[in-house]
């Protein structure tokens, strides 16, 4: 009896420990890069959970670690008022995800195509449209000339600019316009100097002196669909955390129009001589890093200036590098080599010789080329068997309905690049949700039109990694990271 009692209280224990050793497991989401799937607690979206939370659009202090300025990151819808439509604001960010894609490739293919490097390459703040900053959706908060100002944040373009007073055309921004003439550090950059004769390939214009006064060196930014942003270039003291950047070269814009959504501008982390990577290179070395959280009103991510030390990282798997591939056709990108993407452990037919594809923070959804993404539609539906589809939306068309569902057990998809570098999309970063009721729930990847389009690693699936870009040793590296600040 006796020996019978505790033989059955050492088993409940071992049960017990069972339990909550698989728990564990579960719950270390991207700790066990091994695991074929992962569990989404479809309980848990921002939507089921906080329908009237207060948005926090207050940003913390900015940590300074040995040189290195962590900034924190936020989700620009959410700053921007509270959004009352979920499911319309889903809905659009595809929609518009959809015409940006557009003018990338245009621009890739007509960049391939002219063969004059010079004129489409370094330039333009450029190819983004308005549509485009409809999906850039990150946002941080820097000091220029001692006021604050959130910018959007953007890999793909290099000229940070803010709107500037006296505006002659400015959308509403919630700061305060800045000043030139009220701030002692401000320069004006003169058309004749060799600063400004140096720039027009990253500006896109060549017309420089002029637009009524002719000692300014002008910059023209046009958009596709008509946003544009039009002003002066200065030199300014920029304060990144407690690190200062003195003559810090920017855009004054005069004359701004788009959907930019609130923010006072737009930061470039673009490869060209005007980004701020490379003006603050000789401080943060050509080093940032990203963690962009996921969806969510109190969600935030991080923005690392500088890297040689990674101890502030919270990454949970190792950080794995491949090169940097370069296309002379578009310094500015970031361009990797895709060798291989896996479902559940399953390799999908990516060429043996890899597959030139742009890391975009300004893209929502992953694109992958016709035959991939048909094999990748195949094998995520055998093994994501028995749920009930949904019709296709925008330009998702692998849907399903999980109404009902409390949690789902997904394959886990992975990406490959040269290197042996690896980046496990996190569990979030599978599904898009069209419908807020998960009535319809569409694999967040997309089909390009053609087989010689660029693939393009969109910021879904980017979400909950640590993505470190060194210009110097030209490298980007992944690591699973839960967001935060
Ligand atoms: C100029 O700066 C001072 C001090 O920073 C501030 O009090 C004043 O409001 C500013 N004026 C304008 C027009 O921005
Ligand atoms: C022209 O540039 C000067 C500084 O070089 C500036 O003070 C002035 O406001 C500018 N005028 C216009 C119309 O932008
Ligand atoms: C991509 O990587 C593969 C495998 O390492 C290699 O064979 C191929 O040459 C690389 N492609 C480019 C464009 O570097
Ligand atoms: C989704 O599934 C639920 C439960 O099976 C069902 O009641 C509902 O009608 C479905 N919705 C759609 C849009 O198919």
């Amino acid at each position: 009896m006796e020996i019978s009692k505790s033989l059955c209280f050492f088993l409940l224990l071992l049960l017990l420990l069972l339990f909550f050793v698989d728990e564990a497991r579960s719950d270390a989401i991207n700790g066990d890069s091994e695991k074929l799937h992962r569990l989404l607690h479809l309980q848990k979206l921002p939507w089921k959970q906080q329908e009237e939370a207060v948005v926090n659009c207050i940003f913390q202090k900015p940590r300074v670690r040995e040189g290195i300025t962590t900034l924190e990151m936020k989700e620009r819808d959410y700053c921007s008022g509270k959004v009352t439509d979920w499911q319309n604001n889903l809905q659009n960010r595809l929609i518009f995800d959809a015409i940006r894609l557009q003018s990338l490739q245009s621009r890739i293919k007509s960049a391939i195509f002219s063969g004059d490097t010079h004129q489409i390459s370094d330039s333009q703040i450029p190819l983004s449209s308005g549509t485009r900053l409809q999906t850039l959706n990150y946002i941080v908060t820097v000091a220029l000339g001692g006021r604050d100002s959130t910018l959007i944040v953007d890999t793909g373009s290099d000229l940070t600019w803010v709107q500037c007073r006296p505006c002659r055309l400015c959308y509403n921004q919630q700061e305060p316009l800045f000043d030139p003439s009220n701030s002692s550090s401000f320069l004006s950059l003169s058309c004749n100097s060799p600063t400004c004769l140096a720039l027009p390939p990253a500006t896109g214009n060549s017309g420089l002196c002029g637009n009524g006064n002719s000692s300014s060196c002008g910059y023209e930014i046009n958009y596709g669909d008509g946003s544009y942003s039009r002003g002066e270039l200065g030199f300014e003291r920029l304060n990144l955390g407690e690190i200062v950047i003195d003559n810090f070269i920017f855009g004054c814009g005069r004359n701004n129009k788009g959907l930019f959504g609130g923010a006072s501008g737009l930061m470039g982390l673009g490869r060209s001589k005007l980004s701020l990577v490379s003006q603050t290179s000789s401080v943060f070395d050509g080093i940032f890093s990203y963690c962009l959280p996921s969806t969510g009103a109190g969600a935030s991510g991080s923005l690392t200036m500088g890297g040689g030390d990674f101890s502030n990282y919270r990454n949970v798997s190792p950080i794995s590098y491949t090169r940097m591939v370069s296309n002379p056709q578009m310094p500015n990108f970031y361009f990797l080599n895709l060798t291989g993407i896996t479902i559940g452990g399953v390799n999908l037919g990516v060429p043996n010789n890899g597959a030139l594809s742009l890391i975009d923070s300004g893209t929502v959804i992953t694109r992958l080329t016709p035959s991939i993404y048909r094999a990748f539609k195949a094998e995520f539906e055998k093994q994501f068997s028995g749920f009930q589809t949904a019709p296709g939306f925008s330009i998702l068309n692998t849907c399903f309905n999980l109404t009902g569902f409390k949690e789902v057990n997904i394959p886990t998809v992975k990406f490959f690049f040269e290197g042996n570098a690896e980046m496990t999309v996190d569990v979030e970063g599978v599904f898009y949700f069209v419908k807020s009721d998960a009535s319809q729930i569409c694999l967040a990847f997309a089909s390009l039109g053609y087989e010689d389009q660029s693939m393009i690693i969109g910021n879904y699936q980017q979400k909950n990694q640590r993505v470190v870009y060194n210009s110097k040793e030209s490298t980007v590296g992944f690591a699973a990271e839960p967001c935060g600040f």
